[in-house]
């Protein structure tokens, strides 16, 4: 079937190509083609150009966009990268080309050689091998008959298909949520937008860049998007956990209601999990969460039959099926777990429970700690690479979790989405050792040794410099420290530096380099190749000396000759020494306790905490911070205890609000120089929680914005259950419909899509709604400084109470609102269709961008990016915006 297109007629094409320009080619049709999918096989491509992350900064737009301009041998465009400032149009082979009847495949490496990359990667480094072009090709669609295809994308970020922009694709190449396109007969044009990412495409070599374009029909109105039930692995008889999760799509006019997802054989029984009506919109791709309750233990594999019934038909109820041959494992092995993130969706880590002989050393009534390792971008938990790595020393005295943060890429590199994921995967031992009758140790939750290579060492830092008090050892391996290390953006727009400063604020949090005084107290051991060419050295050598200034130390592995990955990479001497000696006493958890019955000795040593974002931060010696005084900027406290006096000195800076987890009762304590005295009143389960109030002095009060609300637009991800997009006719139904693919292609997360008008009461999570024009309603908090005044015009009360009014035809805004019990909305808003999804780029979807709480951007921020910011900046503690935000 996929002979047709060989490279015969690709030649051929070719040819006639630098002949003309493709407007006036035939396709070439003979008896078998009749009904046929195909790419041309010659692009057009243009390019390249620098680069802006996600804000899509791209000097093109300024003159129409490229979806205005034609190909042409003599047009010219400026480019700060190509030779003479000038680049030029060029046609490119496509490669491996194959269509039939069901579908056509094509790849495309472009790389631009006559720019002498070489140089200017001396005078910029990794940032001067990102850059972006676009490429211009057609779909050819033969035959009678219009046709429902999906459209996958590896390695794109945005394209346009004839007059229709589709953004977020498929970064990272998960193919899981492609969208569905209908074709007429005849040719469409497509427009793919090339973007150069190091982190993903790798810093050596010629900077190429290489995109996989597939067209499939889809088969019947509804599809398993992927073949393949989620669901724990089969433990000595049993399933591990009765979690299990199957991802279906709409490729549909209608929406469709999934009515129940029943086992296939009668031996098995099944129960979906949501009480609420699961409703697919169209063109829309769901996983559908459903408990194996009975399961026979004589079949290798579950079979499912999904009932569903059309929303617009008589009631028709049809069936599909799906199955997944179900893997055995011995208890002692490691093995897939199924849990549920709190987004509302199922997913998986991989355990490995406490061998025969360390639970026999340690006994059925101990309880040990977890080991969690965190994986590297790109892999999946359940490859032998990532289950398997820690094999070779199998009697460690700990609960092996090797988390998924629920992508091969952690979500949001193990940070709001991601480590969720690996709390959720915790919480779930404790259930997993009820149900498979463990007769071994226990599991103590809160006591980890975390330990990750490259993304997962990453994740590492994040995880100790966030959850000081959970942890008793790090071993962070071959990690980066931030993105901003990693691949600096001085090759960005050019920008006001005070917009800078707001992109940068709300990334603090992954600043690791910034916070490592929360590490003190903890034993740390690196180890990071020397050769290491995917992330350099520098990252480890940069912390082990920034520990020291901090009062801290690391014992630091540098494995001379070694690169970024190797068989046993985490099994190393220095390693297995670490995990033995901290499994066999692990450290204690420091906590302000003064009682006479312990020695001096226990309570913390004077210790600091730095935070970026209350939301994503434990405490540290019991001292947790719950509100910053200006989001913008990081806040500290610095602590020290006098144990003879049972007194406590706290001194504070851009910190209102925090609390102090205390068994002492004759504690007291001093803040910013104010004695404050303990009373019972203020005890609520052994924490204080102190305030400071508008005159400076500490109390305790309430904050009106916090927990999870607390943090820049990521916040959303903090959902306790699957978002609500919320739309209001069809052109924001386009992009509610690509906020939920890219939710689902890049965070795996589920969200019901709703029409406005329909008033449905149960949103378990967090909300999105997209608006044009006027439509907005008002805020639950009648203070809440953003309204849309008249059409095309919004206004911002700053921190000094001035109103500031915005009013352009092409306006848009991105924004989060409080709802009730700590929940959120995000409200994306345009003047137009069009400008609505310029802020939609703005919607958390990749690493690095910088995403403050609130972005006003008028129409020119398609080519200035982040510099056609009109304001931008923070919340704080009562959803009054911060002095740090940006007006212009
Ligand atoms: C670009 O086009 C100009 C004008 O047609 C031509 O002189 C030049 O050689 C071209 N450059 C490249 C690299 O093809
Ligand atoms: C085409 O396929 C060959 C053989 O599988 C592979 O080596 C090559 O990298 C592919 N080319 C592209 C551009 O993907
Ligand atoms: C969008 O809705 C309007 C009015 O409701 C309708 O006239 C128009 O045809 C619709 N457009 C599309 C593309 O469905
Ligand atoms: C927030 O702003 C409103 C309106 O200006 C003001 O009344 C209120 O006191 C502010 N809240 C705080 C905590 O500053």
């Amino acid at each position: 079937m996929f002979l047709f297109c060989d490279s015969l007629i690709a030649a051929v094409f070719y040819l006639i190509l630098l002949a003309h320009a493709f407007d006036e080619q035939k396709p070439v049709l003979t008896a078998e083609t009749q009904e046929q999918l195909a790419f041309t096989s010659t692009w057009q491509v243009l390019g390249p150009f620098q680069i802006e992350s996600a804000w899509g900064a791209d000097s093109l737009e300024r003159f129409g966009g490229f979806r205005n301009l034609q190909y042409s041998d003599e047009a010219q465009y400026r480019s700060s990268l190509a030779p003479n400032g000038m680049v030029n149009w060029s046609l490119l082979s496509g490669e491996n080309i194959t269509c039939s009847s069901f579908g056509a495949r094509i790849s495309l490496r472009v790389g631009f050689p006559h720019v002498d990359w070489t140089f200017f990667q001396q005078v910029y480094g990794w940032a001067a091998l990102q850059y972006q072009a676009w490429a211009r090709g057609e779909i050819i669609v033969t035959g009678p008959k219009p046709r429902a295809v999906i459209f996958y994308t590896d390695h794109l970020l945005e394209y346009w298909i004839d007059d229709e922009l589709y953004f977020g694709g498929d970064s990272y190449a998960y193919r899981k949520a492609p969208p569905v396109i209908h074709l007429n007969p005849g040719r469409h044009r497509v427009d793919v937008r090339l973007v150069r990412d190091v982190r993903a495409m790798g810093g050596l070599g010629e900077p190429t860049i290489q995109v996989d374009l597939e067209l499939r029909t889809v088969s019947g109105d509804l599809e398993v998007a992927r073949e393949e039930i989620l669901t724990a692995d089969v433990v000595d008889g049993s399933l591990a956990s009765p979690l299990a999760s199957i991802a279906l799509r709409n490729n549909g006019h209608n929406a469709i209601e999934i009515i129940e997802v029943a086992a296939a054989d009668t031996a098995t029984s099944t129960s979906l999990l949501s009480e609420e009506p699961l409703i697919l919109a169209p063109g829309q791709t769901r996983p559908i969460a459903f408990n194996i309750l009975e399961y026979s233990k004589e079949t290798s594999s579950i079979g499912v039959r999904i009932h569903y019934r059309s929303i617009r038909g008589p009631g028709t109820i049809y069936t599909l099926t799906g199955s997944q041959k179900l893997h055995q494992r011995s208890v002692h092995e490691p093995h897939k777990i199924t849990f549920l993130h709190p987004g509302g969706i199922v997913s998986y880590a991989i355990l490995r429970p406490p061998s025969r002989r360390a639970s026999h050393e340690r006994g059925r009534d101990s309880s040990l700690p977890i080991l969690l390792q965190l994986h590297g971008a790109g892999l999946e938990a359940e490859s032998d690479i990532v289950a398997h790595a820690l094999d070779p020393v199998p009697d460690l005295c700990a609960w092996v979790l090797f988390p998924t943060g629920v992508t091969p890429w952690s979500s949001d590199d193990w940070h709001a989405w991601g480590f969720a994921d690996v709390q959720a995967a915790i919480s779930a031992i404790p259930a997993w050792i009820e149900r498979n009758d463990w007769g071994g140790p226990g599991a103590d939750v809160d006591r980890w040794l975390v330990s990750g290579h490259s993304n997962g060492g990453q994740g590492t830092w994040y995880a100790l410099t966030h959850y000081p008090d959970s942890i008793f050892a790090a071993a962070p391996v071959s990690g980066y420290l931030s993105i901003q290390n990693y691949v600096p953006y001085q090759l960005w727009q050019p920008m006001d530096p005070r917009r800078r400063s707001v992109l940068g604020a709300s990334m603090n949090g992954y600043r690791h380099e910034l916070l490592a005084e929360n590490a003190k107290g903890i034993p740390i051991l690196q180890q990071h190749g020397s050769d290491d060419d995917n992330v350099p050295a520098y990252h480890s050598r940069l912390m082990s000396q920034l520990l020291p200034l901090a009062g801290w130390h690391s014992t630091y592995a540098e494995l001379a000759g070694e690169g970024h990955w190797f068989d046993g990479v985490m099994t190393t001497e220095p390693l297995r020494d670490f995990y033995d000696k901290h499994l066999e006493t692990p450290a204690r958890v420091l906590r302000p306790k003064c009682s006479t019955s312990e020695s001096a000795g226990d309570f913390p040593p004077p210790f600091s905490l730095i935070v970026a974002n209350p939301a994503d931060t434990g405490s540290k010696g019991g001292v947790q911070v719950t509100h910053l005084d200006d989001p913008g900027q990081l806040g500290r406290v610095d602590v020290s205890t006098d144990c003879a006096s049972h007194f406590m000195t706290v001194t504070t800076s851009n910190i209102v609000g925090f609390s102090i987890k205390s068994h002492d009762r004759h504690l007291s304590f001093s803040v910013d120089n104010q004695k404050i005295q303990q009373t019972s009143t203020q005890l609520h389960e052994d924490c204080l929680e102190l305030w400071k109030d508008h005159d400076g002095l500490w109390r305790v009060l309430l904050a009106v914005r916090k927990g999870r609300q607390l943090g820049a637009l990521e916040a959303i991800l903090r959902s306790m259950g699957r978002f609500t997009i919320r739309y209001h006719d069809n052109t924001t139904y386009r992009t509610a419909l690509q906020i939920a693919r890219n939710l689902y292609q890049y965070f795996s997360a589920d969200s019901g899509i709703e029409c406005m008008d329909v008033h449905s009461t149960n949103q378990p999570g967090n909300m999105i709604t997209v608006m044009t024009g006027m439509g907005l309603s008002k805020s639950l908090l009648h203070s809440f400084p953003i309204e849309i005044v008249a059409h095309g015009e919004l206004s911002i009360r700053d921190s000094d109470g001035r109103q500031r009014l915005y009013s352009e035809d092409k306006l848009s805004a991105i924004f989060l609102r409080p709802l009730r019990d700590e929940g959120l909305e995000m409200v994306i808003w345009g003047a137009d269709a069009e400008s609505v999804a310029v802020a939609a780029r703005l919607v958390p979807m990749l690493t690095g961008v910088g995403q403050p709480d609130f972005v006003v951007l008028s129409d020119s921020s398609r080519w200035r990016g982040a510099d056609g910011a009109l304001a931008m900046g923070f919340f704080d503690h009562a959803w009054n915006v911060s002095k740090s935000s940006f007006f212009s």
